[in-house]
C-alpha cells in the first residue's frame, strides 16, 4: 500500500538510496535537504524536495508538523530531532533512524546480534550513538514513540571510496596499489570486516514500511550477509586493481611515523576491531535480502572509483 514518506537527508548516501527506492515501490516521497551537500547523489526523479534545516525546531513545527506523513526516516539524526519530532510529530506512525554497528564494539561474541551489549561507552564503540539510541528506545518505553533503529556496518558500493586498510576512506591507499608502490599496514590480514552495500542497506528501511507494527520499538543490524578477513579484503582490492606493490607490515601505533595522517582514534583502533554481525533479524522481520557481498561492493565502490577518475 502506497504511503507517505518524509526521507530527511535525501541527498544522502543512504538517504538518496532509501527516497529512489521507496518511490520505485510506489510510496509518495517527500525528501528535506539543507543543500549544502554536493557529493554525488543518486537520480531523485519523483522525490519531491524540500529545502529545510531538521534541527530548526520551527522547521519541524511549522513545516514538517503540518504535512501528512506516515513515515519519517532520518538518517543522520541526533537527539535534539528526536525531541522535536517527538514534541510536533505526534500523527507520524514510524520512524526509522540510520545508527551504526560501531555502537556494539568491541564484540564480544560472533557473529554478535542485536542482544549484544551496545549501552555503556568503551575505548572504541561510537558512544554518542548509544545514547542517542538508548533515548530512541526509552521514549518508545514510556510513550509508544514509534521508533526503530538500524545499524549498519561500513557503507560499501558506488558514490564514496571505500574504507582502506589505514582505517579510513582514503583513495591515496588504492593509488598506491594501482601504481605497484609499496603499501605497510598493520599485520591485520586475519581480523574479520563485514560492508553493508549501500543500496541494499536502503532497501532494509524500504521493506521495513511494510512491517509497521513489527519494527516498533526495534533494532536491526543491517550488512553484507557474511564477514570476511582484512586480507581477504586487501587482495580483492590488488586483483581488481592487477596491483603489484609489495606489502610491508609495522604495528599499527608506527603506521603514523610513515604516513602521519593515519592515527589510531575512531581509525586502526576501530579497523582492529573484528567486525562479524547477524542480519537474521532483518532478514526474519521484513525480508532483508542483501544482493552483494562485501568483495562485490568493494569492487563496485573502485570501480566507480575509476570511472570518476579518483582511481
Ligand atoms: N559511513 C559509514 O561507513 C557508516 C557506517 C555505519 C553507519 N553509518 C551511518 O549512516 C548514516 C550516513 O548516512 P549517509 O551516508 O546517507 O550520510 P551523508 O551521505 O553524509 O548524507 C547526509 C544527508 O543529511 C543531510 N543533512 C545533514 N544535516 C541536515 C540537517 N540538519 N537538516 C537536513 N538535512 C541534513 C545532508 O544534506 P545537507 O548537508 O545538504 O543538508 C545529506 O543529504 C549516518 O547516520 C551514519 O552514522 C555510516
Amino acid at each position: 500500500m502506497s504511503k507517505k514518506i518524509l526521507v530527511l537527508g535525501a541527498t544522502g548516501e543512504i538517504g538518496g538510496r532509501i527516497a529512489r527506492l521507496a518511490v520505485d515501490a510506489g510510496h509518495q516521497v517527500c525528501g528535506v535537504s539543507r543543500g549544502l551537500n554536493h557529493r554525488e547523489q543518486v537520480d531523485l526523479t519523483g522525490v519531491e524536495m524540500l529545502i529545510g534545516d531538521k534541527s530548526d525546531e520551527t522547521f519541524v513545527r511549522d513545516k514538517l508538523a503540518k504535512m501528512d506523513i506516515d513515515v519519517l526516516i532520518d538518517s543522520v539524526p541526533n537527539i535534539k530531532n528526536i525531541e522535536s519530532y517527538s514534541k510536533y510529530l505526534k500523527q507520524v506512525k514510524n520512524f526509522f533512524f540510520c545508527s551504526s554497528t560501531g555502537t556494539f564494539v568491541p564484540l564480544q561474541y560472533f557473529p554478535a546480534d542485536e542482544k549484544h551489549p551496545w549501552r555503556d561507552e568503551t575505548a572504541v564503540n561510537f558512544y554518542s550513538q548509544s545514547v542517542r539510541d538508548a533515548y530512541i528506545l526509552e521514549l518508545w518505553k514510556k510513550e509508544k514513540f514509534p521508533g526503530t533503529i538500524f545499524r549498519p556496518t561500513n557503507i560499501i558500493g558506488q558514490g564514496r571510496v571505500p574504507l582502506e586498510l589505514w582505517g579510513a576512506r582514503d583513495i591515496e591507499f588504492f593509488r598506491k596499489l594501482k601504481r605497484a608502490e609499496t603499501i605497510t599496514i598493520a599485520p591485520c590480514e586475519h581480523i574479520m570486516v563485514q560492508s553493508g552495500y549501500n543500496w541494499d542497506l536502503a532497501s532494509a528501511f524500504v521493506k521495513a514500511i511494510d512491517q509497521p507494527e513489527a519494527v516498533r520499538g526495534e533494532i536491526f543490524i543491517i550488512s553484507c550477509k557474511h564477514a570476511i578477513t582484512l586480507g581477504q579484503y586487501l587482495q580483492t582490492a590488488i586483483d581488481f586493481l592487477g596491483s603489484k606493490s609489495n606489502i610491508e607490515h609495522c604495528p599499527a601505533e608506527k603506521l603514523k611515523d610513515i604516513y602521519p595522517e593515519v592515527t589510531m582514534k575512531f581509525r586502526m583502533d576501530f579497523l582492529l576491531q573484528p567486525m562479524c554481525l547477524d542480519i537474521s533479524k532483518a532478514e526474519k522481520t521484513f525480508g532483508y535480502a542483501p544482493t552483494r557481498t562485501t568483495q562485490e561492493g568493494l569492487i563496485e565502490a573502485l570501480q566507480w572509483c575509476k570511472n570518476t577518475g579518483l582511481l
